[in-house]
């Protein structure tokens, strides 16, 4: 039976650490390390998710604001939040939370955050800064990926890691710290030709294709570390990972649950981000 890595109390620590030195910063500098998340519409997920990043903020003492915009708003009405927030040096991070409504141009939305305050780190400049392994800010899932295996002292020097998913937030930039961590990264994808010879063969399996289950025992290398970014709601409507827990814990060496995995470390990594933006914008 695998070892459970235990999201919530990794997250607690690094949230811990965020605290106290936004209070070291605050004290030093006079000023409040503050983020504004930006939500058009009214997707429950995505309220869900606006409201524990406010109270993330609130818990670890960094000042926050939530711009709730009607889901008939103009391309132009969010370019010109995001100017104003872009403006207002009470801000140092800027998120607009994904996905936007249909009519809205996601792209030039992200082009508009100025990379020091893209504390989503998907502005293009800072994907690129990623990709030369010469960043500020790190994408918050796959961050938070990282820190959770730092933490448990799994080295992944000379693994073989292999990501399920290629999505710009997670997939693309996971493969990208794996490798900056000298593992042996392999993509796998929907049109992938054998999926499951390609995932046996990962000592680091981290998946992120957003499908209840889709990962089997049987895909599972024995002594495994399996890392799940999945949140999917199963046939009975509870939250469930992309990966079969019950049956592949028994295989793996160590798995992350869902609930209780790579989610809270994501807003963690969020905070840090915003602390981090803070620093870099204003020098004690
Ligand atoms: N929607 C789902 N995850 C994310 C995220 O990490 N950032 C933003 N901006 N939107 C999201």
């Amino acid at each position: 039976m695998a070892h459970i890595i235990d999201g919530k109390k990794i997250a607690a620590a690094a949230r811990l650490d965020i605290a106290e030195r936004g209070r070291a910063f605050l004290e030093k500098t006079g000023v409040r390390p503050g983020l504004a998340v930006v939500i058009v519409g009214e997707d429950p997920a995505s309220k869900v998710y606006v409201r524990n990043k406010k109270k993330g903020c609130e818990e670890a003492g960094l000042y926050s604001e939530v711009h709730e915009m009607p889901a008939d708003t103009t391309q132009a009405e969010l370019l010109a939040k995001i100017e104003e927030l872009k403006a207002n040096e009470n801000i140092h991070g800027i998120l607009v939370q994904l996905p936007l409504p249909k009519h809205l141009d996601e792209k030039a939305v992200i082009d508009a955050i100025p990379p020091e305050k893209d504390v989503d780190a998907f502005h293009p400049v800072n994907t690129g800064k990623i990709m030369i392994g010469d960043y500020n800010f790190l994408p918050c899932t796959p961050a938070g990926v990282m820190k959770m295996l730092e933490y448990e002292q799994i080295d992944v020097t000379g693994k073989e890691c292999v990501v399920v998913g290629r999505s710009n937030i997670v997939g693309k930039p996971m493969a990208m710290l794996l490798l900056h961590a000298n593992g042996t990264v392999t993509v796998c994808h929907s049109r992938t030709k054998d999926l499951a010879e390609v995932t046996r063969r990962a000592d680091i399996l981290v998946v992120a294709i957003g499908k209840a289950n889709f990962i089997t025992a049987d895909m599972v290398k024995e002594g495994a570390v399996v890392i799940d970014v999945g949140m999917n709601r199963n046939a009975e409507g509870k939250l469930c990972g992309d990966v079969d827990f019950e049956n592949v814990k028994e295989k793996a060496s160590a798995i992350t649950p869902v609930p209780g995995g790579v989610g809270v470390m994501t807003i963690t990594m969020l905070l840090e981000n915003t602390l981090r933006a803070a620093e870099l914008a204003v020098k004690g």
